[in-house]
């Protein structure tokens, strides 16, 4: 322990041996197993749905380049992640390691963060995964009424507007996260087996959509590749390249959850850093196809819409057999991306439980179960409740800048934790270190950049809300501090 002001560390050796809760977890996750939670985070709204937004008002055909740039600053935060997940594996994450390099009133902005990232995506998904089963059943005759099925809640006009929209509750929305933290609730293992199988459903339904999609395209739909920008910042250019990497950065958050079931791995050393890099290779290969074939098959000026893999499959009388089995992989995909994030949201606020930042009632595990049963339900309850009020595009954005933070301080944390700790073991070590950890928190904070005002503001409110909780509650009951 360093120090008992704001910034004190934890060492790794005190992070490794965690609280009692978190000792009471079961190891049973291969490197398959871990690979699979990866993608089975990663896969999900941001495929499904972002992409046809993103190129139609960003970046055209070129949205492919957008997904390398994203998936680049990605690559280089996981090559951080892997460092930092194998050398303390805990289920904290990002948090953890704050704890470890920067001090526990960093680690508390970032576990906070972590809170946008992983309950407010559950919530996104959730709203995206009720906008493709909407259009699954009006596909099979069944129409289900709006006011049911929509945000009560959108972004206005100005900037700050919110407005009304006459909806009463995305009831879909609210269903799918009461099933999935009932899943999550009852065990790892169980998540585990189910998110393998819709893991493989999604990847499945993808791949099929690149191989018989390649024979639609149209290259003239890809010219021009670049489309002129319009004169303003991110409408198409370079800068709308740049503005659709912010928007489909989305696509990718998730490989960083591996690393909050560091405590349930059979070999966390070597298993963290394989499942991680290897994930998040397979995503940017099927994410890179996906656009080139998606833009090849539709022009990008006709991909504003909630579903449009759909839509390029609905385009072609030859292609629309493909249509419901498409839709039911997207639907399976996004229900493991929200039992992803919810397994991770749980274990966070655990190990900030057992830290002393949060109630202890958050670090209890279920004497049965043995999951972190009330950060489950807690995680569950919130999740419901955002994505039954608000649409997608103002919960994806909140939850991309909370994210790319936390991505920020994993890449400094790297840094700090080779000054300050250099003799602690690293199964894993980060290639040229200076190069991997500046260009990683560069192209994130490049990513934050783009993302719009409204965002920042909201993000702003959110910190400060942090900041009191961590002055009235978090800074007096630190083990740390009390220890
Ligand atoms: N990457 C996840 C998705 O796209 C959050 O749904």
């Amino acid at each position: 322990m360093a120090g008992k002001g704001l910034f004190a560390t934890r060492t790794v050796a005190e992070l490794r041996a965690g609280g009692d809760s978190t000792q009471q977890l079961k190891r049973t996750l291969s490197v398959v197993s871990l690979t699979a939670f990866g993608i089975g985070s990663i896969i999900g709204t941001g495929i499904f749905v972002l992409t046809g937004t993103a190129a139609a008002n960003h970046a055209g055909p070129a949205l492919a380049l957008s997904f390398i740039l994203a998936g680049f600053g990605c690559g280089l935060t996981a090559l951080c992640y892997a460092e930092l997940a194998a050398m303390i594996p805990v289920s904290g994450s990002a948090y953890s390691y704050a704890y470890a390099s920067l001090g526990e009133v960093v680690a508390w902005f970032i576990g906070w963060n972590l809170v946008l990232e992983y309950t407010f995506s559950v919530a996104t998904v959730s709203v995206g995964w009720s906008g493709y089963v909407v259009s699954l059943l009006e596909q099979l005759g069944i129409d289900l009424p709006e006011t049911l099925t929509q945000a009560p809640f959108d972004r206005g006009p100005g900037s700050f507007s919110i407005v009304t929209t006459g909806a009463l509750v995305n009831v879909p929305a609210v269903l799918v996260v009461a099933a999935v933290t009932a899943v999550c609730y009852i065990g790892i293992t169980q998540s585990s087996m189910t998110n393998s199988i819709i893991v493989a459903v999604k990847i499945a339904v993808i791949t099929l959509f690149i191989v018989v999609g390649v024979a639609y395209i149209s290259p003239a739909n890809w010219h021009p590749f670049i489309p002129p920008n319009t004169g303003h910042f991110g409408q198409f250019g370079w800068s709308g390249i740049f503005a659709a990497s912010g928007v489909i950065v989305f696509a990718y958050i998730g490989f960083d959850a591996i690393s909050t079931c560091a405590q349930e791995a059979r070999n966390p050393n070597r298993d963290l850093p394989v499942s991680i890099l290897s994930s998040l290779a397979i995503c940017t290969v099927l994410y890179m196809a996906t656009a080139v074939v998606l833009t090849g098959m539709v022009h990008y000026t006709e991909l504003n819409v909630a579903a449009p893999v759909a839509l390029a499959l609905d385009k072609y009388e030859g292609l629309r057999w493909l249509g419901i089995p498409v839709k039911i992989g997207a639907i399976a995909g996004m229900t493991s991306v929200m039992i992803v994030m919810t397994v991770g949201q749980a274990r966070i606020f655990m190990t900030m439980g057992a830290d002393g930042l949060l109630p202890g009632w958050f670090a209890r595990v279920h004497p049965r179960f043995k999951t972190p049963a009330n950060g489950t339900w807690l995680t569950g309850l919130a999740a419901a409740v955002i994505g039954g009020l608000f649409p997608v595009r103002i919960l994806g954005e909140l939850v991309s800048i909370g994210t790319l933070l936390a991505f920020i301080t994993v890449c400094v944390g790297v840094l700090v934790l080779r000054k300050l700790r250099p003799e602690a073991p690293r199964p894993f070590r980060v290639p040229w270190p200076w190069f991997t950890c500046i260009g990683g928190a560069v192209a994130c904070a490049g990513m934050i950049l783009v993302l719009p005002l409204d965002t920042w503001v909201r993000l702003v409110v959110w910190t400060v809300i942090g900041f009191l909780i961590y002055a009235f509650y978090g800074y007096r009951n630190s083990r740390l501090r009390r220890a």
